[in-house]
């Protein structure tokens, strides 16, 4: 058996345990999981990009199978339905086969409805899906207990789920060095965008998120959603944040590169020792929130040492000076989603740990505990809009404009790793990652 079989049956174990307490909570003997449907552009012929439920990708690989369920039921073998339609018009899914099938009662249907009859009774079952996905007597519920166990519980990864996403930064970080040479070539963003695709052997629609290639003052622009066609004049400086998938799990990395030396290019690697420094404290019982509040404290020396801010890094975070050079939060949990669910929740039942006040965009307050997958994303951006009211308010004068507008052209930055948390030191997979590929 391959390591990664082997961590599969495990990973399994673990998934039939949560499930049983899960039902056990809601009084209910089997749990029902939809795979998803494919939904339609509005008055047209064509779907969306099919998004497979992240519960069913959590037991299984497989990524564009609509219509297909999956029944468990504790002590049994769990089944799956699974959709192979006789369609002439499309490729439909190959016969089951990997390292998973031999864990599946496995029956095939050729139409959706006839999943109905090869399901338990539903009036015994927690139906977990969207709505679209309703069969006759088939509902999902979705009941508020169920999902809050169960996303708590994924907040911490297994060793099969680690793995996955050691290969989902191995194929990213293929991608993220094409970029970087592509960058120094002169290329537009769009032929960066392509060179990674190329590199990562990614489509668009295979991408975790959209990818975010900002040359020069897009680099400003924090979710900047167009690849620009037009090689600029000049490329100053390039933000790329490009991820990629392995088995339904994401890798979620940014990098950013000046084409010369200069501030810009030391503002790039000192920030990058604050990332390094960051990373290395997501450790068991550290407090997420604790870590970008360290964030900004160490942000706000960069801003300090540089010039750029003549104040001391406690009052800058206090005023929320910090905040308008780097106003997003410190990072979050990624895994089958590459914003992770959960990034708030007190405990197995619910409940919500809030935010630092002041700080409204940071997406994970929990204490993190082995298992736990997150990013460290910290960044210093030139965005015109926040420094305008900086500009007009009571600390203007700390502010060195000169300065500011000389790296405003050069839009931004930001350094973004995935790291596991351990019960001793922290696995950073993109280093990790970076490192295998030298
Ligand atoms: N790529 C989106 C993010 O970093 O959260
Ligand atoms: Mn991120
Ligand atoms: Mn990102």
């Amino acid at each position: 058996m391959s390591s990664l079989s082997a961590a599969y049956a495990a990973h399994l174990d673990t998934l039939q345990q949560r499930s049983a307490e899960a039902l056990a909570r809601a009084g209910r003997d089997h749990l029902l999981i939809a795979s998803g449907v494919e939904k339609y552009h509005f008055l047209d012929d064509r779907p969306y990009p099919f998004q497979a439920n992240p519960h069913f990708k959590h037991w299984l690989p497989l990524l564009h199978h609509p219509h297909s369920w999956l029944a468990i039921t504790p002590g049994a073998r769990p089944r799956l339905v699974y959709f192979q339609p006789d369609d002439y018009w499309h490729l439909p899914p190959e016969a089951p086969s990997g390292y998973w099938a031999e864990h599946f009662d496995i029956r095939i249907i050729r139409d959706p409805a006839e999943a109905r009859a090869l399901l338990p009774d539903p009036a015994r079952a927690v139906i977990l899906g969207e709505a679209d996905a309703a069969l006759d007597g088939v509902v999902p519920d979705n009941p508020d207990a169920v999902l809050q166990y169960l996303h708590f519980h994924r907040g911490y990864k297994t060793p099969y789920e680690v793995m996955l996403m050691r290969q989902a930064s191995d194929r990213a970080v293929l991608g993220h060095r094409a970029a970087e040479a592509a960058f120094r070539t002169g290329a537009s963003e769009l032929e960066i965008h392509r060179a990674y695709l190329e590199a990562t052997g990614h489509n668009d629609l295979d991408l975790p998120y959209g990818n975010i290639v900002g040359l020069n003052e897009h680099g400003a622009v924090l979710h900047y959603q167009y690849q620009s066609p037009q090689r600029p004049e000049t490329a100053r400086s390039f933000l790329i944040d490009a991820g990629a998938n392995h088995a339904g799990y994401a890798a979620d990395i940014t990098r950013s590169y000046a084409r010369d030396a200069g501030r810009f290019a030391d503002l790039v690697q000192a920030v990058d020792g604050v990332q390094r420094a960051l990373c290395d404290q997501v450790r068991d019982g550290v407090d997420y929130a604790a870590i970008h509040l360290d964030a900004h404290h160490r942000l706000a020396g960069v801003l300090q040492h540089s010039g750029i801010v003549r104040m001391a890094p406690e009052a800058m975070v206090e005023q929320g000076v910090s905040s308008v050079f780097f106003p997003h939060g410190v990072g979050h949990l990624i895994g089958l989603q590459v914003h992770d669910v959960a990034g708030f929740q007190a405990t197995p039942e619910g409940g919500s740990i809030d935010k630092p006040a002041g700080h409204p965009f940071l997406r994970l307050t929990r204490t993190l505990a082995p298992g736990m997958a997150v990013t460290i994303e910290p960044g210093i951006y030139f965005i015109p809009m926040l420094l305008d009211r900086l500009r007009s308010g009571a600390h203007a004068a700390k502010v060195d404009w000169g300065l500011v507008d000389e790296l405003l052209p050069f839009g931004g930055l930001r350094i973004e790793d995935d790291v596991v948390c351990t019960g001793g030191v922290p696995e950073n997979l993109t280093r990790d990652a970076f490192a295998r590929l030298n």
